[in-house]
């Protein structure tokens, strides 16, 4: 039996994960969760699985969900508040497994001390990469800590991996759906609502990745989440579009063979697929997955159009550059796609503010996790800046 701690189990990977305990009752047992503010969802997953700790935003809703499972009868569940209390429940001691699912670098701390625990990693987070990327693969080689991605194209390319040596690997090929506006013209950009953006043509996922994935921000994180991961330079990590999501990522050989990983667009595979690692289970009668290859008639594969998706041009520059660049990218990423939602800012405001942000940003290396969030910080009161200046009159 694994013993779970889900960081963000509340979200939409969270439930998945908790999905996938509910269907494997004798494999995995959630035994610590972390929430954030969803107090509804907390109190449920406690009552369902009994946590022996359960983490959550701030300590007004620790005390409140504390007197709800009291007027339960659930006692033996210990409720903690904030980055301590999601740091406790990365690094409970019967804890064999975390699932790191917390939207954005709020799970960055939690997600390194959980490394320096020694627990094994399934890694959903990509911003914690992106962030913290050189310091997370080094402290999870320092303390022998496998990290396994969650995320489906990262996962496609480890399975992918398992088929040659990583000196074999010529490239590695990340596929994108290319988003709800994959065909749309550049001029029509500038007119996009967050209601269009939000709507994703192949998965359902959390408010950030989706407008990520409209920008092709998501995809640009990736790259960077890639070559951190697989040890391999930008060049070395392309991307493809790829309309139909049934090819969940590829990696090319030198030999010029290549292994791509086709299953159901479904999260609970890859989060299966990690947390059973190195072993496969069989998923389909406990899940009901199965993917049908008599109904596959067509895949199609395209270069992405750098002008029309400027954040992907942007995160590549960011993986090159290294260090704060990385930072500021997914900081003001955050700060400018929350603006989207609100009205504040266009959406083509999204890639303008990330562009500005990066040409103050120095090219520092963090040599610590304080460091990337002092980065952070920075990057972020930019972000804000630039869009107090710079679209009061876009909106008017
Ligand atoms: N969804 C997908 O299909 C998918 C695929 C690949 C990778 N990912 C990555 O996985 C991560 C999670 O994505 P998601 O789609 O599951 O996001 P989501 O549905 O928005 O869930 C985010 C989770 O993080 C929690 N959270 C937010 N701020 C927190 C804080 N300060 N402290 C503690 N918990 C906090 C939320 O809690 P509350 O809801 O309780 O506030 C929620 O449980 C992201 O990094 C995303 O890029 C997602």
């Amino acid at each position: 039996m694994k013993k779970l701690a889900i960081l963000g189990s509340t979200g939409s990977i969270g439930t998945s994960t908790l999905s996938i305990c509910e269907s494997f009752p004798d494999r995995y047992q959630p035994i610590a969760l972390a929430a954030g503010k969803n107090l509804d969802v907390a109190f449920a997953q406690c009552q369902r699985w009994r946590p022996k700790v359960i983490s959550i935003a701030t300590e007004e809703l620790a005390s409140e969900l504390q007197a709800r499972l009291k007027n339960a009868g659930i006692t033996a569940t210990e409720v903690v508040y904030g980055t301590a209390g999601t740091i406790r429940v990365a690094t409970l001691t019967e804890a064999d497994f975390v699932v790191s699912a917390i939207v954005g670098v709020a799970g960055l701390e939690a997600t390194y001390a959980a490394i320096k625990a020694g627990k094994t990693i399934g890694l959903a987070n990509k911003e914690c990469l992106v962030a913290a990327g050189e310091l997370i693969m080094a402290a999870a080689k320092e303390h022998n800590v496998a990290i396994l991605p969650i995320d489906s194209e990262h996962n496609a390319v480890h399975q992918c991996m398992r088929g040659g040596a990583r000196a074999e690997v010529k490239q590695v090929w990340l596929t994108a759906s290319g988003g709800p506006f994959r065909n749309t013209p550049l001029a029509d950009f500038e007119h996009v609502t967050p209601a269009q953006a939000l709507k994703h043509p192949t998965w359902v996922m959390g408010q950030r990745i989706t407008i990520d994935s409209a920008t092709m921000m998501n995809k640009g994180f990736e790259v960077i989440e890639a070559c951190r991961l697989f040890s391999l330079p930008p060049t070395q990590v392309r991307v493809s579009i790829h309309p139909q999501s049934t090819v969940h990522s590829m990696v090319e050989y030198i030999d010029g063979s290549i292994l791509a990983q086709i299953s159901v667009t479904d999260m609970r595979l890859p989060i299966l697929y990690a947390l059973a690692y190195p072993e496969r289970v069989d998923a389909t009668p406990a899940t009901g997955l199965q993917f049908d290859l008599a109904a596959l008639s067509q895949l199609d594969f395209s270069a992405p159009d750098l002008t029309r998706f400027p954040c992907l041009r942007l995160a590549y520059e960011a993986a090159a550059a290294g260090g704060e660049a990385c930072i500021a990218l997914n900081a003001a990423d955050e700060i400018a796609v929350a603006a989207f939602l609100e009205g504040r800012i266009p959406f083509l405001g999204i890639p303008r503010t990330i562009e500005q942000v990066l040409q103050q940003t120095s090219g520092r290396r963090p040599s610590s996790i304080q460091d990337v969030l002092d980065a952070d910080l920075r990057a972020r009161a930019c972000a804000r800046n630039v869009i107090a200046h710079q679209f009061t009159d876009v909106l008017r």
